[in-house]
């Protein structure tokens, strides 16, 4: 039996997603959407692509949750995007009723389903998304991290002419402006970037990739999605295959970096059971203190949700 993902919102980031997770023959997706037609014209859009790219794997578009039953995992990205001049927390209070239909009518067909939210403001809906499932923490969490650090590879990349895949980029905390980076834990080949570039050329990579979101907003006037549905891919890869990754997530910290009861961006092993372990790093007292300023202003959007 092939893997089965459904994701939820046929827009920008979530047909993406599922392309891509189709054209890497990953699992067969299920697209949900509102939208009439909207779903089933992008799935058979894409499956027309298959003969030519060479995929059996199979996309079927809809705008209910019965053929979505059994899934393995369920990407939720339906939800506004924000548009110039909005902040990721403006969208709470339509995301929030938005991911909390969703997820009451996906999980009674597929129990089993690991939840990988993306919908924004992405670690308040990551709460929705656990009050309204109860399920246990491993099982959902949220894609922002792998987001945020591909940004900052590609920028350390492009500064120092080197591969993207020789960089590595450490970002915590939450997805917004209270972001982390952390460029002592960023390396390229294994070589700490703070030895390789000055610290007023770090310093504009920190803050570019802080503004990253905001930079593609205000190019495109809406958020992006090439990016963002990579990471979610890469998340999906890593459960379906129970690759145990070290990736950066938003997960439930249950006493981890010192906090409790909050969703964060941190780095966790990610495999078949979902977020298997929370991974602690040391970090110095200026670091604990942007993680807990960035902690502070997710839980301030906590305390506005109705669910
Ligand atoms: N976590 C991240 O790093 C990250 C990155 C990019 C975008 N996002 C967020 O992801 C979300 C989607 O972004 P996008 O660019 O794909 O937006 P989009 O507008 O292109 O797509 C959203 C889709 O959700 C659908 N939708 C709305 N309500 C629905 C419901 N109840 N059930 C099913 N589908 C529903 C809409 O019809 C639309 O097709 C936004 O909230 C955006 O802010 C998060």
């Amino acid at each position: 039996m092939p893997h089965r993902v459904t994701v939820v919102g046929a827009g920008n980031v979530g047909a993406t997603a599922a392309q891509r997770i189709v054209e890497k023959q990953l699992a067969d997706v299920v697209l949900v959407d509102i939208l009439e037609g909207v779903p089933q014209g992008k799935a058979l859009d894409i499956m027309e692509s298959a003969p030519v790219e060479k995929f059996d794997a199979r996309l079927t578009g809809t705008n209910t949750y019965e053929v979505t039953a059994g899934s393995d995992v369920v990407v939720i990205t339906a939800g506004l995007p924000r548009k110039p001049g909005m902040s990721r927390d403006d969208l709470v209070a339509t995301n929030e009723k938005i991911v909390a239909d969703v997820v009451r009518k996906v999980l009674p067909g597929s129990p089993d389903a690991i939840l990988i939210v993306v919908s924004n403001p992405l670690d308040a809906m990551c709460e929705v998304a656990r009050r309204v499932s109860k399920l246990p923490r491993e099982r959902v969490f949220g894609m922002a991290g792998i987001l945020d650090s591909a940004r900052m590879r590609w920028f350390l990349a492009d500064a120092l002419g080197v591969s993207v895949e020789n960089t590595h980029a450490f970002v915590l905390g939450g997805h917004g402006d209270t972001m982390v980076p952390l460029p002592r834990y960023s390396t390229v080949a294994g070589i700490p970037v703070t030895e390789l570039l000055p610290k007023d050329k770090l310093d504009a990579i920190v803050k570019r990739t802080r503004d990253g979101g905001a930079e593609i907003v205000n190019l495109l006037k809406t958020s992006a999605w090439y990016a963002p549905s990579a990471a979610v891919v890469e998340m999906v890869d890593a459960v379906l295959r129970d690759k145990k990754k070290i990736l950066p997530c938003a997960a439930y910290l249950q006493g981890e970096y010192g906090m409790r009861d909050v969703y964060l961006g941190v780095p966790v092993k990610l495999g078949r059971r979902g977020v298997e372990q929370v991974v602690e790093i040391a970090l110095r007292d200026d670091e604990k203190a942007a993680l807990e300023k960035s902690a502070a202003a997710v839980r301030e959007l906590f305390a506005i949700l109705k669910v």
